[in-house]
């Protein structure tokens, strides 16, 4: 098949490559893509939010298929616009998008099909806000509405901090547009993993389970990043949990979707809280009175899970994908293969903050990682002058593979250690909460 991979970081650069490991063959283009991209597919020079000029390289190339990356391009409408010209994308339209795009429209949806949720409340004034703070108890949670580049969720221990952050983003505008609506919601005890879903507008298929490390330092210490790690299985999701999330939380949410007109084609990524004798920590029952409860869902593959999930998948991905995209998705499409994986994200010191770029990469090679048990995905990498220099906060996803989760995690550190640019850091505990469970 002929594929277009929209987006430019280790997720597109891990769907890229398993793209390329599928035994028929692919002829791939990523856009824009990245350094890693480069070696397996050829980058074209467009924008991933550049939704007329995707479409314009679409509609000169006829590809077989377009996998959207980044749920930016999805909420301006790029699948839309290849549906209208008669391409098949895998990812959901615009008003799907929502369900990553409004955290009241998600709530809305999840309320309405009786999916397990934190309970929230909607508000566009500061005083009304604040005068409700007392009911939801603490800790409490509020989240801007709209897209806040990952900052627009604040965990308040005190009212004096959930009460800072309702006028930060209903008075002080900080958000924008993304923070005149927010939710507050009751806080959600237990240990959080993903499951991301395939899913055809009808039908679901759920990709293996994976937790990832959104804070910084070791011990979930510091600021929320992108994703510093992940891994693959999550242990906090036993087997007899899967079809429970399927038939109580996945379907439910598609057939609401279907019935408001929306056809949801792509991943539907269910980040979902955990709260069971099996879950680190455990605490009290949320008001849902479920043990699975959804914190967020996103609209397409998360990132860094993809690193962990794609190299756990056999079979045909490209097949799976446009199954997905043709609502024709069958169980069969998706196999998974008896390995664990674990993928250790590599920043530039100072991320989530400030940092430099420009640094050059030593010890990742001529693009030799793609097989084996340890492969690097670029996140935020640029190919200048024959050298591989760093272009963003993170920069290389590094996975393991292996029979056991610590072989996986052994692995991808050793592959970790071969590499070196200046003020490169990590994080070393990568799956701790599947090890201090024993
Ligand atoms: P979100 O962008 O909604 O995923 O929120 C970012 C992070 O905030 C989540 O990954 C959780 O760690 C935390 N969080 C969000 N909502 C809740 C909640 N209701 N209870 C506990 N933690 C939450
Ligand atoms: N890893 C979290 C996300 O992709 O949103």
């Amino acid at each position: 098949m002929k594929i277009l991979v929209v987006g430019s970081g280790g997720r597109e650069h891990a769907i890229a490559w398993r793209l390329a490991q599928d035994e028929e063959g692919h002829e791939l283009y990523c856009a824009p893509g990245n350094a890693g991209t480069a070696a397996i597919a050829t980058n074209v020079a467009v924008a991933a939010e550049d939704v007329e000029a995707i479409a314009a390289w679409a509609t000169m190339n006829h590809p077989d298929l377009v996998v959207v990356g980044p749920e930016a391009p999805l909420v301006k409408g790029l699948v839309d616009a290849l549906q209208g010209i008669g391409v098949p994308a895998f990812g959901p339209v615009a008003a799907g998008a929502r369900m990553e795009g409004s955290k009241r429209f998600a709530k809305e949806v999840m309320n309405s099909a009786g999916v397990p949720t934190g309970k929230a409340e909607v508000f566009t004034d500061a005083a009304a806000a604040k005068a409700a703070l007392p009911s939801f108890g603490l800790p409490v949670v509020i989240k801007a509405d709209g897209l806040a580049a990952g900052k627009g969720v604040i965990v308040a221990e005190t009212v004096e901090q959930a009460e800072d952050a309702i006028d930060d983003m209903l008075v002080g505008n900080k958000f924008g547009a993304a923070g005149a609506e927010v939710l507050i919601e009751e806080f959600l005890h237990g240990e959080e993993c993903s499951i991301l879903a395939l899913v055809d507008g009808e039908n679901a298929v759920l990709l293996p389970s994976s937790q990832d490390h959104k804070r910084v330092f070791d011990g979930d210490k510091g600021p929320n990043t992108g994703g510093m790690g992940a891994y693959s299985p999550a242990p906090v999701v036993t087997a007899d949990r899967l079809p429970e999330i399927k038939e109580k939380i996945i379907l439910p949410v598609v057939r609401e979707l279907k019935k408001r007109g929306i056809v949801y084609r792509g991943v539907l990524y269910a980040g979902l809280m955990v709260n069971d004798e099996n879950s680190n920590p455990h605490g009290p029952v949320a008001k849902s009175g479920s043990a699975v409860n959804v914190v967020e869902f996103n609209a397409r593959f998360g990132d860094p899970e993809t690193e962990a999930v794609l190299p756990r998948l056999g079979g045909s991905f490209a097949t799976a994908l446009l199954h997905a995209a043709t609502g024709q998705l069958k169980d069969e499409d998706v196999v998974v293969k008896d390995e664990a994986a674990a993928t250790v994200i590599i920043a530039s010191g100072g991320y989530p903050g400030s940092y430099e770029k420009g640094k050059e990469i030593r010890g990742i090679g001529n693009g030799e990682w793609g097989t084996g048990d340890c492969i690097v995905f670029h996140c935020g990498t640029k190919a200048a002058d024959g050298k591989i220099l760093t272009s963003g906060g993170r920069v290389l996803s590094v996975t393991g593979m292996g029979a056991t989760l610590r072989e996986a995690v052994d692995k991808a550190y050793a592959g970790v250690a071969k590499i070196s640019f200046d003020k490169m850091f990590y994080r070393k505990d990568i799956a701790h909460r599947a090890f201090d469970r024993g």
